[in-house]
Formats: structure tokens, C-alpha cells, sequence
């Protein structure tokens, strides 16, 4: 097959991790920086060009398109779609699982447990809200944060009266703000599985190193290799399932009330290959190869 992997960064594990992995298999691979193609949308004809090379040959794409890109990664993504290149990842399922409030209100639908979540467009009742997600310590987090870095602890109802009240100040949309409830049981660790159709080909626990209340890798924290129960296994996938992905990084917590949780990463970091020792990479060049010929499934979420 002829597969592009869309990547800005060819130099990324992940990526070197696909393009080896499908030249293992015998497969023609190409890096394609989406940053650099751009897409010329006529009636009948759209196509997707990348340094004068028409892009509608691929057999297969692979997205692994950067959360501060989304838009312009998924419009190309987009584009190859109607040309008939197959991906594993649709544009719309890559831009759902970019909004955690998207995202949040399509597990819950679908039943998948996750910490109580509230979002409002005011603070004038924001001490209804602390109350309704029962009280402080509470979360704060921005809806299309990543890495980390918009998402807050609040230990005491007057630092989040205040947090809300900055973050509602540069978030006139209130979709962006979430309050949610503080899992306290598991704070600082998570877990990440990395789920590829119907199967999560590993799993790892994460732990910050230093008190942060965050697990994220990028935020110092360490991974660990761990084996999930039934119901975790079975969680992850459902999660992957009810966002239109089938490859994701789910994210989630262990509570006194089960597993929550957290997000569902579309172009999750193979850095848990290491971790884990598992082969990603080929799991995911496998998928590729099985479902390519029945073509891109039709994305059935309807949200
Ligand atoms: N409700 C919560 N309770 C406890 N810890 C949380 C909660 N939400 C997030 N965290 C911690 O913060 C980290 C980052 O949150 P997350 O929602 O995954 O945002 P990001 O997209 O920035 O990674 C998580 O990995 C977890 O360790
Ligand atoms: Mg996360």
C-alpha cells in the first residue's frame, strides 16, 4: 500500500516509529508535513497537493495532527477523506475528542463513567455550582487545554471563586470552562490505555514525580507499564468507540466508584512503547492493512 503519514514532525518517535514499521511490512510511506499542503476545493475535483505531488493516490493516511493545529490538520485530513484515501482517524472524530466538553457530554451518553462535570457561562452562582460538584477541593480546567497546563486544583471555594472568575474573563464562550469534580483517590496518577480497534494493545500507569495534582508526561511525570481489570479494558474501549475513534489514548482514573474517565486522545505519544514494550507502531500499521480495503467507516456518533 501506499500510505502518507501526516506529521509535522518528521523527526517525532511516533512518526519514525510508523514509517519503520510500515516499511517493515513492505509498505511505500511517506512523511507529509499537512502544515505544508494546502487543498484546492472544486466542484467535482478537490484535491491536496504537498510540494506539487497530488495527494489522492494514497491508499492510506495516518494523522498524527498537533493539538495547536487541529483546524488546518483536520481540514486536510477532510479533503483526502472525499478523495477516498482511507484513515484509520476521521477529521470529525480527530475534532470532537479536541473539546472536553464535546467529549465529556458523548461518554456520558454513551455510559462510560467520568467525574462529575459542570459548565456555565457566568459566576454568579458559582457558589451553586462548587456545591452541586460537592464542594472543594475542586478542578478547573480549560476545554481544549493539553499537556496540563489548563487545568487547575482548587483547594478552597474562595481560589475557585477566584480562578473561574479570571478564566470566565478571557472565556466569554462559557464552553471552555469546566468545573468538575476532584478524584481524589487516584490524585496524581493516571492511567493511559492505547486502544487500536477493538483492543488496548497496552497500558501504563503515569505518576508525577514532584506533589503536582497532574500526571501528564509532559508535566515530569513517569510512566510505568500496568495491567487494567476487565473493566477498564472494557471501558477504554468503549470510550475510543462512542468518540468515532479507532486509535486513541484514553485516559483515565481509578475511583472508589470505578474507572473515570479523563479524555481520548486522537494522535496519542508512543512513548508508552517504551514503557510497555509493546509494538504500537505495528498494531497500528496492522489495522491499517486489514481495514483499508473496506474503506474510511462512516462515522456513526451523530454528535
Ligand atoms: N477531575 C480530576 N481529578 C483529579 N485529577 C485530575 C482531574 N482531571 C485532571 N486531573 C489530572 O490532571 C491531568 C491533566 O488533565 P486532563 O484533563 O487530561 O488535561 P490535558 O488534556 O491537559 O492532559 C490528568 O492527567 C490528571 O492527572
Ligand atoms: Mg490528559
Amino acid at each position: 500500500m501506499k500510505i502518507a503519514i501526516l506529521s509535522n514532525g518528521p523527526g517525532n518517535y511516533s512518526t519514525k516509529r510508523l514509517k519503520e514499521e510500515a516499511l517493515a511490512r513492505g509498505h511505500e510511506v511517506q512523511i507529509i508535513k499537512y502544515r505544508d499542503c494546502y487543498a484546492s476545493i472544486e466542484q467535482n475535483k478537490p484535491t491536496v497537493s504537498y510540494k506539487g505531488e497530488d495527494l489522492g493516490k494514497y491508499d492510506a493516511m495516518i494523522p498524527r495532527i498537533a493539538a495547536n493545529m487541529t483546524r488546518y490538520g483536520t481540514a486536510i485530513v477532510r479533503q483526502l477523506e472525499t478523495q477516498g484515501v482511507y484513515t484509520p482517524s476521521s477529521s470529525i472524530a480527530i475534532s470532537r475528542s479536541r473539546d472536553k466538553l464535546r467529549s465529556l457530554q458523548l461518554l456520558a451518553k454513551a455510559g462510560v463513567g467520568i467525574p462529575k462535570t459542570i459548565f456555565s457561562r457566568n459566576s454568579t452562582d458559582i457558589d451553586d455550582l462548587i456545591e452541586k460538584i460537592g464542594g472543594t477541593p475542586i478542578i478547573i480546567k480549560l476545554a481544549r487545554g493539553t499537556h496540563g497546563n489548563g487545568v487547575v486544583l482548587a483547594e478552597t471555594k474562595k481560589a475557585a471563586k477566584s480562578v473561574l472568575q479570571a478564566f470566565y474573563l478571557t472565556n466569554e464562550d462559557g464552553t471552555n470552562v469546566l468545573l468538575q469534580e476532584f478524584v481524589k483517590e487516584s490524585a496524581g496518577t493516571d492511567i493511559r490505555a492505547f486502544v487500536v480497534g477493538n483492543r488496548v494493545v497496552a497500558s501504563m500507569k503515569r505518576q508525577s514525580l514532584d506533589d503536582d495534582f497532574r500526571s501528564n508526561l509532559h508535566k515530569g511525570g513517569e510512566g510505568t507499564k500496568i495491567k487494567l481489570t476487565d473493566e477498564e479494558t472494557k471501558m477504554a474501549i468503549k470510550a475510543a468507540k462512542s468518540m468515532g475513534l479507532s486509535i486513541a489514548g484514553v485516559d483515565l482514573m481509578r475511583s472508589e466508584r470505578g474507572p473515570l474517565i479523563l479524555e481520548v486522545n486522537a494522535s496519542p505519544g508512543f512513548g508508552i512503547e517504551k514503557v510497555t514494550g509493546r509494538n504500537i507502531a505495528a498494531a497500528i500499521i496492522d489495522y491499517v492493512e486489514r481495514n483499508a480495503k473496506r474503506g474510511s467507516k462512516k462515522d456513526r456518533v451523530g454528535a
